[in-house]
């Protein structure tokens, strides 16, 4: 495959989506939908990779350089359309060989094999290739004009006729160039037209009238389902969902209720993984095959070795690692910590910047007290170990292996390997004294 250049346009306005945020950092699935489209043209093999952003988008710049090493990134000042934004890659464009391809960072599930057919058809001698898909509504979109199977030009929805209207084949909006005449082509454009703008669809009228070779490819309307307004964020939003739940059932993990599981972009499952009703799954998650995830948990960059158990409502959060076979139970949190082989941590459990061995039994309402409010501190819990229910474990401390901790205490120092260790008021009893209290009260 000859050179693929892919410039991606993420400079408008998106007032649509009401934010102080430039859209295109708006996530599906946790990730920015921009990076849907860096991820999509780097699948598809590009090997110049450029984004023209808004003015002031110092957090789009740092997306990109993030999701892209080496991606250049221009600043469209103002808004004056599509071909006008791709121009700011001037000296992307006066580089380029083989194919350019512009993308937009507001559609997020175009495929890298949809670029790839793009970039096909200039291979073959197109000097403008197109993306045609036929929307159930087609309002709105740049409508295709053909002259039987020849693209003869688009025609913008506002621009168009009434009978133009009519017609049903749109502009996907991702289009295809060949790099030896695109700047000419963009340079030729003018913005005569009802919004003023310089329109990027205008290449398919000049490269005709000069005799170039035209090209549609058609695709799916679901590739370039675009997000101008939080409404269709959150369908953009129910449409990856519903695409990772089906390949993740696919791929082998049962979903018993797979309309109530959010995943990210980047949640890895394994085989033979179940998922009660009501997880949700933030970015950084992987689950080792044969786990099981009970109903109303939240992960969150944490690994989950084989056949453990989370759940049900329980909160994994960054850096949690639990072990093959291990449990976290209802009402547990666990952040920055692993959690050795078979130990459990089964009820009403708080469990930061700690180590707790294989085998280790933390009873209900364990607290690592980790944090004096300036510093974090770790704990660690020895193989074995029994840590009695309701006691706090005052970090930085270590519990040595075997050791047990009786029920309340409140643990300041460290415990020695299979020693008992009892951190709390001694019991007092006074046979007779609360009937003798009541007496005295009855009495006044
Ligand atoms: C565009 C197409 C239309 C197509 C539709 C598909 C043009 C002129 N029209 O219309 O034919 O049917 O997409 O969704 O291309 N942008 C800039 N700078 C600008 C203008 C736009 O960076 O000055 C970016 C936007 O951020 C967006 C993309 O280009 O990511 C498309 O612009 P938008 O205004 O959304 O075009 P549509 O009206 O949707
Ligand atoms: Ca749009």
């Amino acid at each position: 495959m000859s050179h693929l250049t892919t410039i991606i346009l993420a400079a408008g306005e998106g007032t649509r989506m009401r934010s102080a945020r430039p859209k295109v950092l708006h996530e599906i699935g946790g990730l920015p939908m921009l990076g849907f489209s860096i991820r999509a043209a780097h699948a598809a093999g590009a090997d110049t990779i450029a984004a023209v952003i808004g003015p002031g988008h110092d957090a789009v710049r740092a997306l990109v350089a993030a999701e892209h090493e080496g991606a250049e990134v221009f600043v469209q000042d103002e808004r004056r359309g599509t071909a006008h934004a791709v121009l700011q890659a001037r000296p992307v464009l006066e580089r380029a060989e083989g194919v350019v391809i512009v993308l937009f960072g507001d559609t997020p599930f175009v495929t890298a094999e949809t670029i790839d057919r793009l970039a096909r058809a200039v291979e073959e001698g197109a000097a403008v290739a197109v993306a045609g898909m036929r929307p159930p509504s087609p309002a709105g979109y740049g409508r295709l004009l053909t002259d039987g199977d020849r693209l003869v030009a688009i025609v913008e929805d506002r621009d168009a006729s009434e009978d133009e209207k009519r017609i049903g084949l749109c502009n996907g909006g991702l289009m295809a160039f060949d790099a030896k005449s695109v700047l000419a082509l963009l340079e030729a454009i003018g913005d005569d037209n009802a919004q003023g703008e310089f329109y990027l669809t205008e290449a398919v009228a000049l490269a005709n009238r000069q005799g170039l070779a035209v090209a549609t490819v058609e695709i799916g309307f679901d590739e370039v389902f675009g997000v101008n307004d939080r409404a269709q964020l959150a369908e953009a939003e129910t449409r990856f969902q519903e695409g990772r739940r089906r390949a993740a059932m696919l791929s082998g993990v049962t979903l018993m209720a797979p309309e109530t599981v959010f995943f990210s972009h980047d949640t890895r499952l394994g085989q033979d993984v179940t998922i009660e009703p009501n997880v949700f799954f933030a970015p950084g998650v992987e689950v080792a095959p044969g786990a099981t995830i009970r109903a109303f948990s939240h992960l969150e960059g944490a690994t989950v070795a084989e056949g453990a158990v989370i759940g049900p409502y329980a909160r994994l959060r960054p850096g949690a690692d639990i072990g093959r076979k291990a449990r976290v139970g209802n009402f547990c949190e666990v952040k920055k910590a692993e959690i050795g082989e078979g130990a459990k941590v089964n009820h009403l459990t708080y469990i930061g910047d700690a180590t707790i061995g294989a085998g280790a039994n933390i009873g209900a309402g364990t607290i690592t007290c980790n944090y004096d409010g300036f510093s974090k501190f770790r704990t660690n819990i020895g193989a074995g170990a029994f840590v009695g229910s309701n006691s706090s474990l005052v970090a930085p401390i270590s519990i040595g292996e075997g050791a047990y901790i009786g029920s309340g205490s409140v643990v300041t120092d460290d415990v020695a390997p299979d020693a008992l260790a009892v951190a709390r008021g001694r019991q007092v009893e006074k046979p007779g004294w609360a009937a003798a209290f009541r007496e005295r009260q009855k009495k006044k």
